[in-house]
């Protein structure tokens, strides 16, 4: 069994965030493991090694973190009931699974730094959003409170638990933003729906900045918004993506692009694309986080 001191395990870190902040860790000077549903075949990077569910809860003893990002794409496909059922189970059960094993450890891990997204918000009006706001509705904000839930249950053991309620990942890897820019890059892109709803994003890289400084400070306890300082409209947002990418926006009326986004993805378009929230990192940015991309003007220009 490993123990050495700062060691840090990553639950879904083969994931779009999970990869990234890997390296981070590494380069920080962790000894990181990774816990995955297929440790056999996982081409971990040099200085991190792969894991199974198996081993728990041997591996958590001691630990310096548990970092936990495991659970089934949200944006993968129609939220069809059985696939809305994995959604919940996979966050819940692995989130369980965790606390379970640090329950069994004679020395529980001293951090639990556990995802979870700004859907816990549910939708919202123009007003900001900060993380004494009340939880939201629907279903996406009924996961994330039942998440959270489960993380918690570890601070009855010690255990300082963080929670990143994270929004729409920016990242030239993976995630929304390709999605984004396809459409405009061949001439058919447009606001969605009334354009005035909350696109509240991070850049990768500012998100795997705050999991580190989760993981590593005692005062990141509670919620923290995974967000960057400046959210903006969906409509504000396209233009100046469509600016970045020397295209212009199709002039579709809302009503037609809320219909297709609908017809296309059912309940999972309302949620994500149609409705928002303007989600500020009150929490992070009051005990100093820095954003190396506060704007999203940096962020597209860093990205595209
Ligand atoms: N990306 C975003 O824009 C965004 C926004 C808000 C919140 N989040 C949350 O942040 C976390 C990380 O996001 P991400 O974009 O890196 O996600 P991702 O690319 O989908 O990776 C998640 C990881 O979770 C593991 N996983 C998937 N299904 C699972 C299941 N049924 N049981 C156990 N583990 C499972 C996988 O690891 P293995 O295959 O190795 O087991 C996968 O690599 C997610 O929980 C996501 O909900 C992301």
């Amino acid at each position: 069994m490993d123990t050495s001191p700062n060691r840090i395990v990553v639950a879904g870190g083969t994931g779009l965030v999970g990869r990234k902040l890997v390296r981070a860790l590494l380069d920080h000077g962790f000894r990181v493991q990774v816990l995955t549903r297929n440790p056999q075949t996982l081409h971990a990077p040099a200085g991190a090694s792969a894991c199974g569910w198996a081993e728990l809860p041997g591996l958590l003893e001691g630990v310096s973190a548990v970092i936990n990002l495991a659970g089934e794409g949200i944006a993968e496909g129609r939220w069809t009931s059985s696939r809305k059922a994995a959604i919940r189970r996979s966050r819940l059960e692995t989130t369980a699974r965790l606390v379970s094993a640090m329950q069994a450890c004679a020395k529980p891990p001293a951090a639990l730094v556990n995802a979870s997204a700004i859907g816990y918000y549910g939708p919202r009006d123009a007003a900001p959003v900060e993380e004494g706001a009340a939880p939201g509705s629907g279903f996406l904000a009924e996961v994330c409170q039942a998440w959270e839930q489960e993380a918690m249950k570890a601070t009855a053991l010690g255990v300082r638990v963080a929670l990143i309620r994270i929004g729409v990942v920016l990242a030239r890897e993976g995630g929304a933003l390709p999605k984004m820019v396809r459409p405009v890059r061949w001439f058919q892109g447009c606001q969605l729906g009334t354009g005035k709803q909350g696109l509240s994003w991070i850049h990768l890289d500012d998100l795997v900045a705050m999991l580190l400084e989760a993981a590593r400070h005692p005062a990141w306890e509670g919620p923290f918004n995974g967000t960057a300082p400046q959210p903006l409209d969906n409509q504000i947002f396209m233009r100046l993506l469509a600016r970045r990418l020397h295209r212009p926006l199709l002039p579709v009326p809302g009503f037609l692009t809320a219909f297709a986004a609908k017809l296309l993805l059912g309940e999972m378009a309302e949620a994500l694309l149609l409705q928002g929230a303007f989600v500020r990192p009150a929490r992070a940015q009051a005990l100093g986080f820095q954003f190396r991309f506060p704007t999203a003007e940096t962020a597209l220009r860093d990205l595209i």
